[in-house]
């Protein structure tokens, strides 16, 4: 942080002040989840972790006591800190691909379904249900990540603790960030200052 040396990690989800954050210096407002990165993290997995894994961390608790957990898109950003999470926490996940079939498990976390109709078909395998995308008619069912300071202090800790991996697939100059919009296989795409 200028001024201070706080050296921070986060997301913004209230708008940085001006431009966006393609910029060595960005003013955002201070109620933005931003927590201090430890000395030992790289910067890099930080960047990487903010908003997929706030999502992955909050979605998680909200299984309560689900012994097992579907999760659909277990891949991708989102899941693939859902899964490991998950098993952290002692549950048994069942990673659901392309696909894949589905089987009865204690709760469902659907990152893909796009419609209502795709997320209902979905959710009768498990009593307990959410989906990424608001597309529930039951509002309780439609997940909305509210991140915080505490949430991101505590996906660091999992990392430092050997707990989270972070899959950074591509490490990319500032000068090819255009590149990065082409697409990008597997892992995390992180923009390097
Ligand atoms: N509500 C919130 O607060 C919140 C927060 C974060 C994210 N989101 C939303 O959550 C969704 C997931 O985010 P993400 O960052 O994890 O996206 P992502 O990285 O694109 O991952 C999506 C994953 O789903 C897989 N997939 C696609 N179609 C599938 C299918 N029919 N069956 C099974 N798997 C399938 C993809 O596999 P392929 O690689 O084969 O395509 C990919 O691995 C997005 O829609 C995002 O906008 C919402």
């Amino acid at each position: 942080m200028e001024g201070s040396g706080e050296r921070i990690f986060g997301t913004f989800f209230r708008r940085p002040v001006g431009g966006g954050t393609y910029a060595e210096y960005v003013t955002v407002p201070a109620t933005n989840a931003l927590a201090p990165l430890p000395q030992d993290l790289d910067p890099a997995v930080a960047a990487a972790l903010p908003t997929a894994g706030m999502t992955a961390l909050q979605l998680v608790e909200s299984l309560g006591t689900a012994q097992s957990v579907l999760i659909v898109g277990a891949s991708g950003g989102v899941g693939s800190f859902a899964v490991q999470i998950a098993r952290a926490a002692g549950k048994r996940v069942i990673p659901i691909g392309r696909g894949d079939s589905l089987a009865e498990a204690d709760a469902l976390i659907d990152l893909v379904s796009a419609d209502r109709s795709s997320f209902e078909a979905n959710a009768r395998y498990a009593p307990l249900a959410f989906n990424t995308n608001y597309v529930s008619a039951d509002p309780a069912q439609n997940f909305g990540l509210k991140g915080s300071r505490e949430l991101l202090v505590r996906l660091a800790s999992m990392v430092q603790s050997g707990d989270l991996e972070v899959p950074i697939g591509r490490r990319v100059p500032l000068r090819e960030a255009t590149d990065v919009f082409a697409g990008h296989g597997p892992g995390k795409t992180v923009i390097i200052m």
